[in-house]
């Protein structure tokens, strides 16, 4: 089985959030299977220099006025080909994948976004780069939305699987851009690639691939309703036996509390002493008193409603009256980023918020802190709960989407004991008082030093790897393409 993956964004070379881990893991999982996969990926600023020999391949004339060239090389730290769109005009820039530095989205997006979903389409047709040709064309998000149209534009014999990650962010452009992105103009209507007026890159994902896939079943059942559907709830309804929920893994090298480079000490689920000399190195790296009572809160996120931290922010005054201390580390809405810093002010010693981007940092905090708080609004998959899992580091999260799959709620019994099965705390409704009264219990637990290391050892010993995931899509490949 041949498999083209194709993303917007890939760890460890370019990174906003969680699709790139999970395009950064999830194919090297495949390629154990024995799936031969290559991966697509513009090339943007630095991509190229920071991978071993590109070799040009050649050049393809996507659309009218864009004649782009392809490199291959493979993924760092992998052997897994990775194919390069170069096109400075559109990717060579500074700024992020979807943002300018300063100004919001690129305005351009919908063309570079359509040139990356072009060029899938057109490697999976006979072509003069490589004899190579997927039998089926994986999909992410809707920077690859257009994929599966001109995947039957072109009449490529490839099967096509659309994966959700996130359906708040649609790629929805003004119509006009259809001209450019040469889609058909009897295309442009509710059966087709139109959304309310728009030209829509998810909706061609979700209307023309011939299988849907997201990255939860749970989140897979939610997308079918009217609040958290976004708008497509009927398509997806009348599209439900075509829609699977696969729950993500995490990539558990590069997130191993027993050997990551980031951490000053190491730890295993059977050794958990040296977890608390990585907690006293993160209060002293953050100014955080070493003499607090309660537990030490971590959240590294970005800060958006989806988040739900508004609502932690909000409960922040009753909650540190306790004891407890906050490491926050994120960026996103200016107002929540300062409503976080005001506290920050509140609460010098005892609260520490760091606004920015930080890989080693963020590896940190989740080592070094006691609980990790997730009270999303709604949340596709969710990693950093699972990177907790791994770290001992106790996931307390809201019952949506991938958080409510991955982890295992529970309280104290009436015997007094903790469930075998449970690994974190999950909130029953999704509001601050409710939040309040789930991290009251988790305080609690940790209060009680017995029980709190059973619960760390048993989430370190919950799978969270790629494996039977992977193993899943596997199986959906074969069942796509009927082998
Ligand atoms: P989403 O993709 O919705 O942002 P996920 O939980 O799936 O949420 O993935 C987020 C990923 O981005 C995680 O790997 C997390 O550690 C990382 N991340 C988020 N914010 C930051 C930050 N400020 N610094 C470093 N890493 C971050
Ligand atoms: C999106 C979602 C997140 C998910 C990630 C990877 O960014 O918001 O929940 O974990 O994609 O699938």
């Amino acid at each position: 089985m041949r498999l083209l993956f194709v993303t917007s964004e890939i760890f460890p070379l370019i990174k906003t959030g969680g699709l790139a881990d999970v395009s950064g893991a999830l194919p090297a999982a495949l390629a154990t299977t024995g799936l031969d996969v290559q991966i697509l990926l513009p090339a943007y600023r630095g991509i190229l220099a920071q991978c071993d020999a590109p070799r040009l391949l050649g050049s393809l004339q996507a659309f009218h006025d864009i004649r782009c060239e392809l490199y291959q090389t493979t993924l760092p730290g992998t052997d897994i080909p990775l194919l390069l769109i170069d096109y400075p005009a559109l990717y060579d820039r500074e700024g992020g994948p979807y943002h300018h530095p300063q100004h919001g989205e690129w305005q351009d997006n919908p063309l570079r976004f359509g040139l990356l979903s072009k060029v899938a389409a057109m490697l999976s047709v006979p072509n003069m780069l490589q004899p190579w040709l997927p039998d089926l064309v994986h999909c992410n998000d809707w920077q690859s939305g257009l994929t599966p149209y001109y995947l039957q534009q072109l009449a490529s014999p490839a099967k096509s699987l659309f994966s959700i990650h996130n359906l708040a962010f649609q790629g929805n452009f003004h119509a006009d851009w259809r001209h450019r992105l040469m889609l058909s103009e009897q295309d442009f209507q509710p059966a087709g690639y139109e959304f309310y007026g728009h030209l829509s890159f998810m909706k061609a994902g979700l209307y023309y691939a011939d299988a849907l896939a997201t990255v939860s079943p749970t989140y897979a059942k939610e997308i079918q309703t009217e609040q958290f559907g976004f708008g497509f709830q009927g398509l997806l309804q009348h599209r439900t036996d075509d829609l699977t929920g696969i729950l993500n893994g995490i990539d558990t090298q590069v997130w191993d509390p027993a050997s990551d480079p980031y951490l000053p000490a190491h730890y295993t689920s059977s050794a958990l002493a040296n977890k608390k000399l990585v907690k006293q190195a993160l209060q002293a790296e953050l100014g955080l008193h070493q003499d607090a009572t309660g537990p030490l809160l971590g959240v590294v996120s970005r800060l958006t409603h989806q988040k739900g931290l508004d609502m932690l922010a909000d409960i922040a005054h009753e909650l540190l009256a306790s004891g407890c201390q906050l490491a926050v580390l994120g960026s996103g809405e200016p107002a929540l980023e300062q409503q976080y810093l005001a506290l920050m002010r509140q609460y010098p010693g005892q609260v520490v918020v760091t606004i920015g981007y930080n890989e080693p940092l963020s590896h940190r905090i989740m080592a070094g802190t006691d609980i990790f708080v997730m009270p999303s609004r709604f949340e596709p998959c969710g990693l950093n709960q699972m990177y907790g899992l791994r770290y001992g580091t106790i996931p307390l999260v809201a019952n949506t989407g991938g958080l409510a799959d991955s982890v295992h709620g529970g309280a104290v019994m009436a015997d007094g004991t903790l469930p075998e099965t449970m690994t974190g705390l999950v909130m029953p409704e999704n509001n601050p008082s409710t939040l309040l009264v789930t991290l009251r219990q988790a305080v609690h637990i940790y209060a009680n030093s017995g029980q709190w290391q059973q619960l760390q050892k048993q989430a370190m010993r919950q799978d969270v790897s790629w494996e039977t995931s992977a193993k899943h899509y596997f199986e959906l490949y074969q069942d796509l393409l009927d082998i």
